[in-house]
């Protein structure tokens, strides 16, 4: 059976080892993607219908009244259906100590009672926050296996990327 690699992932402003830095590509969709050079499979990014601002000040103004409120904002596109994965990969920036509102979204979208889930996590110290107890919270019946959190900053040093790769590789053992 095939694995879907699903991330949500913000380029633009970010909040990268104490200060704003501009990001060409997000640090989860780096982690993604070595994810799916390590074990293969299928990349979905999950893209609000609204994008965000890249401006941070901005960025940090609309996501905190979407976490305030538990927001779950509206996608610009869903897979049809997710039948053909077993095991799915839940990629997200730990943004206000959790998952971003779109992938509350898109979690709540299907039913993944069966499949196994395997989050990972990029932050900035927060680690996984509580994006792990959420997504088991949101997918009943699923089995939501013991998470990966990366240092964003240091998606891409060989230290890093050696812990993605195993962690993906042992999940994808089973
Ligand atoms: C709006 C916002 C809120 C954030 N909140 C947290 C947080 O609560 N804890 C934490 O460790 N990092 C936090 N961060 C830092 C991000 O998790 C980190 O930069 C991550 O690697 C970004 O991934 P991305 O480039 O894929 O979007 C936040 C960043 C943003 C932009």
């Amino acid at each position: 059976m095939a694995n879907l690699i699903v991330y949500f992932s913000h380029a633009g402003e970010n909040w990268v080892n104490g200060q704003v830095v501009s990001l060409e590509k997000g640090n989860t969709q780096r982690a993604a993607e070595i994810i799916r050079d390590a074990v293969g499979g299928d990349l979905f990014e999950v893209r609000a219908l609204e994008p965000y601002p890249k401006d941070y000040q901005a960025l940090v103004a609309r996501t905190k009244e979407e976490f305030e409120n538990g927001l779950r904002p509206e996608l610009a596109e869903y897979p049809s259906s997710l039948e053909e994965y077993d095991l799915i990969y839940i990629g997200y920036p730990n943004w206000w100590n959790t998952m971003p509102g779109p992938m509350f979204t898109f979690l709540a979208h299907y039913d993944l009672a069966g499949k196994r889930l395997a989050p990972f996590c990029t932050n900035e110290g927060g680690s996984m926050g509580m994006g792990e107890r959420e997504m088991g919270r949101l997918c009943k019946g699923a089995d939501v296996l013991p998470g990966l959190a990366v240092h964003g900053a240091d998606v891409e040093t060989e230290k890093e990327k050696r812990r993605i790769v195993e962690w993906a590789e042992k999940v994808q053992m089973g």
